[in-house]
């Protein structure tokens, strides 16, 4: 039982707290398949149960400075969620906009 314990701890070093939000009890797996080292996944892994920019544009319709609908078009979704930290959110860094609170944080 040792040597398993042993071989395994790199893993568990490296690995943060679970998922924040809604992503908690998701398996790493779900978003981190084929990975060699664990980063954000690309969105088409988050499309896959967000289905598409244009339905969450729809969500945040209501901001003046909608995230999902700019001039900054279909960026990466970790521009600006983060699953295991605070997110960032990126249209502050050039705009004069108040903060938000991100659902789940
Ligand atoms: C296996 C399905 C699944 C995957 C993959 C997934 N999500 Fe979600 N996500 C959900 C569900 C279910 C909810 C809760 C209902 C909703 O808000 O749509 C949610 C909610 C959210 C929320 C609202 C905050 C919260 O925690 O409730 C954000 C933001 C979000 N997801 C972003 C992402 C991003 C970014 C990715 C990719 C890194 C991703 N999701 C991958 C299923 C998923
Ligand atoms: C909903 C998608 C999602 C799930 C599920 C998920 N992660 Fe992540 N993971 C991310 C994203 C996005 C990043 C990029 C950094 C961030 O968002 O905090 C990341 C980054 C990481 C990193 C790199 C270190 C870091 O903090 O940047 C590790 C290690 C990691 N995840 C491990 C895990 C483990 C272990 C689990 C299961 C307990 C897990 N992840 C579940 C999306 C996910
Ligand atoms: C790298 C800097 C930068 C980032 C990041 C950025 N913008 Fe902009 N944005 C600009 C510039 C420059 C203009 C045009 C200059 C002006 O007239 O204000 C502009 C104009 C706009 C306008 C037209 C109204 C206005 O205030 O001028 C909207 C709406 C807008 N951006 C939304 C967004 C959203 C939403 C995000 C995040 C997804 C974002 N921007 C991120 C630089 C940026
Ligand atoms: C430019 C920053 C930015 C990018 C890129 C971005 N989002 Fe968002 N997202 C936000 C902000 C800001 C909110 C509103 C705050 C909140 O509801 O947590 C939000 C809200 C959400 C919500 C909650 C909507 C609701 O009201 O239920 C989901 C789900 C979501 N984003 C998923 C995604 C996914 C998936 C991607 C990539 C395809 C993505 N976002 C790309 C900034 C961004």
């Amino acid at each position: 039982m040792a040597s398993v314990c042993i071989a395994a701890a790199p893993a568990f070093a490296q690995a943060p707290a679970a998922p924040h939000g809604s992503h908690a009890k998701l398996a790493c797996t779900t978003c981190h398949a084929g990975q060699k080292t664990m980063t954000a996944p690309d969105q088409k892994v988050c499309l896959q149960c967000h289905v598409s920019y244009e339905a969450l544009a729809k969500k945040t319709a209501g901001d003046k400075y909608n995230p999902h609908d700019s001039h900054m078009g279909r960026i990466q979704c970790s521009a600006c969620h983060s699953m295991h930290q605070k997110s960032h959110y990126v249209c502050r860094d050039c705009h004069a906009i108040a903060d938000r609170k991100f659902k789940g944080e």
